[in-house]
């Protein structure tokens, strides 16, 4: 099991499409302006001691550039990366397997550290704090108990739901940063770089209009521009402008706004089936067909901070502007209508 793991670890699991895409430097790493700044600092002061980087904790929806930094300070560090997540380590010798495997000074990424199992959890914090570790062997009457020096190492964590952290564990990371959503001109920025990288040609119209329709995320704006790309390869003569993108995310059903199916779907839900709401997580996850979590890790957080949904006590609403969205009135019979 243990070796598996450590396999696991030492291959990069994410493919090389990705990987070209990725940037491999803070100088690359677009938007994020502060988190970059506090991190660059960060990682020079630690090098500068020649020291281990302090434990780090990066939060915040999913694709947004927490593997991608992971990635980053790991070179800039010029230490090695090992990359594993919380439900890969199930027993607590798995993560002994990967802490025993690691050499001074390099980069552990435990990824949706929030899914680590409790008991698994609990051996991490004596390595986090004295880089020791305490595991029992054996059991029974044999069982002995023994502590294993670890090298000094940077764990960084990754995490779409920092409120799902115990106090312990949060209390460990002494750097903790959030990524938000990028303003549609970093976006674009991003999507330029990705274009020349992909060797497609994308005028300045046709990045923002990706851009600008992306849910505020780099992932689905690197998405989007191959989606784009194919469109304009096979429908015009390759080339990306604005108007090749709009009539291309029109026909993948990207809204104006940006709004993918699902959050057209969640908004409709709400406002048509449960009378704009309240409506509790569960209910709506099966008006929509998608599991709660999703909900609210990758949907919701867009959703509410352009303002279309608000979370209460007891549930979700739609707000004005997400009736507007559809097209409903708030007032009306929940009869969509033309504005
Ligand atoms: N700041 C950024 N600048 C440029 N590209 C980025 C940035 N952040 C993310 N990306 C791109 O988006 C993709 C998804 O980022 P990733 O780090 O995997 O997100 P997360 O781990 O937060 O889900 C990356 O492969 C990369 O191409
Ligand atoms: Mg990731």
């Amino acid at each position: 099991m243990a070796e598996r793991l450590v396999n696991e670890v030492l291959n990069n699991r994410d493919g090389t499409y990705e990987m070209s895409l990725r940037p491999l430097a803070f100088s690359d790493f677009t938007g994020q302006a502060k988190v970059k700044e506090r991190l660059e600092i960060g990682v020079q002061a630690a090098r500068q001691r020649g020291e281990a980087l302090d434990h780090l904790l990066l939060h915040g929806p999913p694709g947004l550039g927490k593997t991608t930094l992971a990635n980053i300070i790991s070179k800039e560090m010029e230490s090695n990366l090992k990359c594993t997540s919380g439900p890969t380590i199930e027993k607590a010798s798995d993560l002994a397997g990967v802490l025993t495997n690691l050499e001074p000074g390099d980069v552990l990424f435990i990824d949706e550290i929030h899914r680590l199992q409790k008991t698994v959890e609990e051996y991490l914090y004596s390595a986090m704090e004295d880089f020791k570790l305490d595991i029992i062997i054996d059991q029974g009457p044999n069982a002995r108990n023994i502590r294993i020096d670890l090298p000094r190492f940077t764990l960084v964590g990754a995490t779409t739901r920092s409120g799902l952290l115990t106090a312990p564990l949060l209390s460990r990371f002494p750097i903790r940063e959030r990524l938000d959503y990028y303003r549609a001109d970093d976006l674009k920025e991003i999507v330029g770089r990705s274009a020349s990288v992909l060797n497609v040609e994308v005028q300045d119209d046709g990045a923002y209009e990706i851009a600008r329709r992306s849910r505020g995320t780099p992932r689905i704006a690197n998405n989007l521009l191959r989606r784009v790309r194919d469109f304009a390869q096979v429908r015009r003569d390759g080339r990306v402008n604005g108007e090749v993108a709009d009539e291309a995310l029109a026909m993948l059903d990207i809204d104006q706004f940006g709004l993918d199916e699902m959050d057209k779907r969640i908004l409709e839900a709400i406002i048509a089936k449960f009378s704009g709401g309240p409506v509790g997580i569960g209910s709506l996850a099966v008006a929509v067909g998608e599991e709660p979590d999703t909900l609210e890790e990758v949907y919701e957080p867009y959703l509410i901070m352009e303002g279309y949904l608000n979370r209460t006590p007891q549930g979700r609403v739609a707000t004005p502007l997400g009736y507007q969205r559809l097209g409903f009135h708030e007032t009306s019979s929940n009869q969509p209508d033309l504005f």
